[in-house]
């Protein structure tokens, strides 16, 4: 059984919420420490970008604290422009020219200057039918100043980051671990302002992109059409405040930006299809808050024939009955998603 210290305090800084959960782990797998949600001003996180570091440092140093946490060894993940995934198919060679070829080589397959970049790359498991003179490799650039804007930050409040991870990647792995991980599955994560989308073949992802839309669109468009501010507009979206005399508007919202997104969906499974014909998809499992919009999973049930089923990464987890209400976990269960992938990583140092 591996040391309670050894995990980490996951923190998801979304750009409407950030996220923390803390996990032990057992015997036989995880048990639910703690699991907290507080919402950011809206501008705060934009594309990734940490753009008002001391709204966001309120909003984690008061959810630690809530949440009755002390430990100082975090893990936070990025997305957006300023971080690129690629993967790299190239001759096998030995882990000491691997690293050295990587660092002179980066640059071409890097849109940004080297030196402003961290690295990191990691060898991605392929299948033994595969030709094992080559190696794929997953090569990550994040970009320095918008990385460093989150540790500084986070150091503010004596907080140390000892992990730093891509939102895609920690979905990947709290499924993968929850799972098992076989199956070919659409893992899509639906935020406040963008979507992940991200389809394993036999455990590995072959097709990942982040699209720029989300349930703000929802909001933002509720708010001008009904002449009402974001705040009502959230209320009335998530079902907390009614607006009969405008339900017409507000279904045809729902269904012009629901459709949207389930065509950003099927585009990408029309292309993983496209490059595995002989690999069926076995599902498709949504996460994030906007995934929480009212008739989503049957809708793309509907439209892509494949059984869609909402995340709950805490279902084969244990926890303390008199803490968790299941029907809470049930609910936060899908937002809670990346903080939870971030929660099982282990710290080194
Ligand atoms: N029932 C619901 N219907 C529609 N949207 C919902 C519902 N519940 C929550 N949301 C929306 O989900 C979003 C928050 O989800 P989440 O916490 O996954 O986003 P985030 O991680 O902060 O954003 P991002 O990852 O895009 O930066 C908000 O826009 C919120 O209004
Ligand atoms: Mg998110």
């Amino acid at each position: 059984m591996a040391k309670k210290d050894n995990l980490i305090v996951g923190v998801d800084i979304g750009s409407h919420a950030v996220k923390i959960c803390q996990l032990q782990h057992t015997g036989t797998g995880y048990k639910l420490l703690s699991l907290g949600s507080a919402n950011i001003p809206a501008g705060a996180v934009e594309d990734g970008v940490l753009q008002e570091p001391d709204e966001v440092g309120k909003a984690i140093s008061g959810l630690l604290k809530n949440l009755k946490i002390k430990k100082s060894k975090i893990g936070i993940s990025i997305s957006g422009y300023s971080v690129i995934v690629k993967k790299v198919n190239l001759e096998k060679m030995e882990d000491e020219v691997l690293d050295e070829y990587i660092k002179s080589e980066a640059e071409q397959y890097i849109p940004f200057d080297i030196e402003d970049v961290y690295l990191d790359y990691q060898q991605v498991r392929t299948s033994a039918s595969e030709a094992n003179d080559r190696v794929e490799i997953m090569l990550v650039a994040a970009k320095k100043e918008v990385v460093n804007d989150y540790l500084n930050m986070l150091s503010e409040l004596k907080l140390k980051t000892v992990v730093v991870d891509v939102d895609g990647f920690a979905l990947e792995n709290i499924w993968e671990t929850i799972s098992g991980g076989k199956e070919n599955v659409a893992l899509v994560d639906i935020g406040a302002s963008k979507m992940n989308i991200n389809i394993l073949s036999e455990g590995v992802s072959v097709l990942a992109r982040d699209i720029v839309v989300g349930s703000d669109q929802l909001t933002e468009q509720l708010a001008n059409t009904l002449d009402v501010d974001f705040e009502t507009a959230e209320r009335i979206k998530i079902g907390a405040e009614q607006a009969a005399e405008h339900s017409e508007d507000v279904t045809r919202i729902f269904n012009q930006t629901c459709t949207q997104w389930v065509l950003e969906i099927k585009k990408a499974i029309d292309l993983y299809f496209a490059n595995n014909p002989d690999k069926p998809l076995q599902a498709l499992v949504l996460s994030g808050g906007g995934s929480k919009v009212s008739g989503l999973v049957d809708y793309i049930h509907q439209e892509t024939g494949l059984q869609v089923y909402a995340f709950n990464p805490f279902e084969r987890m244990t926890y303390d009955q008199n803490k968790f209400d299941s029907s809470y976990i049930q609910l936060i269960g899908p937002e809670m998603a990346i903080a939870a992938g971030l929660a099982i990583r282990q710290s080194s140092i």
